[in-house]
Order: C-alpha cells, then structure tokens, then sequence
C-alpha cells in the first residue's frame, strides 16, 4: 500500500488525477474503474482541465462504474448515471457507448447483476480503479457484512450510507434504500487500486481500514492485500495514522 499525502483537498485531487492521466496516457484504451459520491468530483474537474488543454484523450478508453441506485435512472438527477455525464463524461471525449453503469430502473436484479458481470467479462481486467471510502468502510456499496460479495450484487444500504447520502436528497425519505454495486472481487482484480479520501470525518475509517485488521465488518480493509493500492487522502482524513 503507498500513501500520498495532501495538504488540502484540492492537491489530493490533483494528486489523484495525474495517476488517472499517467494510466491513459500510457494505454489510451485503458478501461477505468469509476466512484461517484464527493470526494472524485475535484478529480474529474481536474481531468477535464486537462482534457480541454489538449493533454488527454479519452476517445478509446473505456469505463465501468461501481454502482447505481435501485430505482433510478439516467434521466434522473439524483442517480449516477446522470452524476457521471455531469461531473465528467460531458467535459470530455469520452465516447458514451464506451461507458458502463449498473441500470437502476432494471427490477430483476438477478439479471441485471448477471448482465453487468458479463459486462466486466467483456472488458477484461479494469486498469485502473478509482474509489471513494464511505464512513463505514463501504467501497462501491460493498457494505459491512459477515462475509465479503465476490461479484454485482443487489445491497440493502446501511442506515449510516442513508444518512451520510441524504445529503444529495430533498428528504431522507427520497433516498433509495438499495443499489447494484460491484463486488469485492471485481475491485481486488483491478490491476491498480486509487482510493481518495478527504477530510477530518473520514479520519477514523481510514485508521480502522487500513492500519487495522482485514475484516468483512471494515470492507475497504481488503485492499490492504492489494499488490498495487494508492491512498491518496488529505492532512485530515490521515490525522488519526499520524498520531499513531
Ligand atoms: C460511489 C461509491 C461510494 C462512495 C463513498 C464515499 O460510487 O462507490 O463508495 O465512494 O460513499 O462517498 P463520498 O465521496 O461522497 O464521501
């Protein structure tokens, strides 16, 4: 595991984006693994900043994201479909035929789970995957649990992943109770893992997770045995680790 340290969040994300632009520099058809939530957007911003320099060309990657909620679909502003066409498919030349998220509005969850792991088939390894950490540890909707969930799967979020999501909602009551995500397996077989985490909140999670046991109760912690996992968080969320 390798730490980057930021002094803000705004150096952590472009720390963060200067690995993604290495990866596809390097492999312009690299097919990147990609988080929602807040923490990546600084990142994207970045990404497209680059983009409209003429530094990067996004024409043959491809990309496959981590998760979607049950019940929403891309026309609709709270689901990440349309959270990834904001804050970064539509600054860039990404072609969107190329880009990959779970289908919210699919009700047959056995089917759309079977549908997307033939679509992580089909693109082989993911490149590089890029992940935020929930204050529970998630990573994707890979909630705490007994047992680590090998592929896509259909996860009943934690009330403490409802709570800290409410945000993005009018109303807690708005906020959807269960999303397809990708499972443990897909994120470990990522050849390279970029985790960004930001802020004095998330201080705890990233003592527990990544200086404390390997356990399915803190799931980021499995990326603790990943060959090729790059932290890349600020002052704050590392404020605990230094202590100690
Ligand atoms: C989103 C995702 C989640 C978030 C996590 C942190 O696609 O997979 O695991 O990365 O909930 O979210 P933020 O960055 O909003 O704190």
């Amino acid at each position: 595991m390798k730490i980057i340290e930021s002094p803000d969040y705004a150096h952590m994300s472009r720390k963060a984006a200067n690995i993604i632009s290495a990866q596809v520099i390097l492999k312009p058809t690299s097919v990147l693994g990609l988080a929602t939530g807040s923490t990546p957007i600084g990142a994207y911003r970045q990404l497209i900043g680059w983009y409209n320099k003429g530094d990067i060309d996004f024409s043959a990657v491809r990309t496959v994201n981590l998760d979607e909620y049950v019940g929403l679909g891309p026309s609709d502003e709270q689901s990440y479909a349309h959270f990834m066409r904001v804050h970064f498919f539509d600054g860039v030349n990404i072609d969107l035929k190329n880009t990959h998220i779970p289908n919210g509005l699919e009700p047959d969850a056995r089917a759309e789970c079977q549908r997307y792991d033939s679509v992580l088939r089909s693109l082989g390894r993911i490149d590089l995957q890029l992940l935020g950490l929930g204050h529970n540890g998630h990573i994707g909707f890979n909630e705490p649990a007994d047992c680590f969930t090998k592929g896509t799967h259909l996860t009943e979020l934690s009330s403490t992943t409802v709570e800290a999501n409410r945000r993005f909602f009018e109303d807690v009551s708005q906020v959807p109770r269960f999303a397809y995500t990708m499972g443990i397996c897909d994120i470990m077989q990522a050849r390279r893992v970029v985790m960004v985490v930001s802020g004095a909140s998330k201080a705890r999670i990233v003592r527990d997770a990544f200086f404390g046991p390997v356990t399915p109760r803190v799931p980021a912690s499995i990326l603790q045995l990943h060959r090729d996992f790059t932290l890349v968080a600020d002052r704050e969320a590392l404020s605990l680790v230094e202590r100690e």
